[in-house]
């Protein structure tokens, strides 16, 4: 594992972007907190303040109250449609202008690697994406704007406007199946990667953390980009604890300076 300080750990993870044929960059919270968006175990976290047993399909599906209280967090996020991307999305976005970049595989639903300028076709959300409002019952498909209007009306718990059913965030809740067509995706895509990047996640919630196994397993190089520890730092080339907006800042200046 690569030792020093900050900026010697920066300017090693930017060579092995530079010898990197298949970069595949893995995100959590962690790279949208400097946007405003709460994480959940960082902190002040969403899971320090809500019980995510209240947050499985179960209960949403069974409870009233789950769902009243599920739109009330999403609302008070107004629903992510007003966050912005930060210097940490608009970095990995410069990686895929230079060309550097096979993917990002991402737990985040904000949509702000796509916001930033990442082609959607190479962003894979394991768990979904804030935009749409299903209807369970129908199918019907509502987009967000339309459904914070519904909520701002004073409307607690939204239904379907065709059939009265219950509507859901397109997101991954607890003790859901992931999208399968995503999930073989990103898990291909770790399992071909030469580099595994990681920046902004804890790495314990499953599927998801097992990517970076894949790509251990098939030979890649590991560089974890947190505060806080996860799993996987012992098993990392590269281990950096430091801000996600500076630290990934500054390594795509020296991946430029090294072209
Ligand atoms: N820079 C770097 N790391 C940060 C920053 C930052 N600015 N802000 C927070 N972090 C770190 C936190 O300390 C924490 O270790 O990012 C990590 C985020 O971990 P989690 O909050 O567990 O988020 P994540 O790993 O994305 O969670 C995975 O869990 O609840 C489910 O579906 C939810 O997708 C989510 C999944
Ligand atoms: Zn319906």
């Amino acid at each position: 594992m690569v030792v020093g300080d900050l900026d010697a750990k920066i300017a090693a993870a930017a060579e092995m972007i530079l010898a990197s044929r298949s970069l595949v960059v893995f995100t959590g919270a962690g790279i949208s907190t400097e946007s405003g968006i709460p994480d959940f175990r960082g902190p002040g976290g969403i899971w320090t303040r809500f019980d995510p047993d209240d947050f499985t399909i179960q209960k949403f599906l069974s409870s009233r109250e789950t769902r009243r209280k599920q739109w009330k967090i999403l609302i008070e996020g107004d629903l992510f449609s007003s966050v912005k991307p930060n210097r940490g999305h608009y970095a990995i976005a410069q990686l895929e202008g230079m060309g550097r970049l096979d993917c990002i595989i991402t737990q985040n639903i904000d949509n702000l690697h796509q916001k930033a300028g990442n082609s959607p076709d190479r962003v894979f959300e394991l768990h979904g994406n804030m935009q749409w409002i299903r209807c369970l019952d129908c199918d019907e498909r509502y987009t967000v704007e339309q459904i914070r209007e519904i909520l701002k009306g004073g409307v607690e718990v939204p239904e379907c406007e065709k059939c009265h059913g219950t509507l859901k965030p397109d997101v991954v809740f607890f003790g859901e199946m992931l999208p399968p067509d995503v999930l073989n995706a990103a898990t291909e895509h770790s399992m071909r990667c030469d580099l595994f990047l990681v920046v902004g996640s804890s790495l314990v919630v499953h599927p998801a953390a097992l990517m970076p196994a894949y790509a251990k397993e098939a030979g890649a190089g590991l560089i974890i980009v947190n505060i806080g520890d996860t799993p996987y730092d012992s098993r990392a080339d590269i281990l950096i604890e430091g801000k996600a907006g500076d630290v990934m800042s500054k390594m795509v200046e020296k991946v430029r300076e090294g072209e």
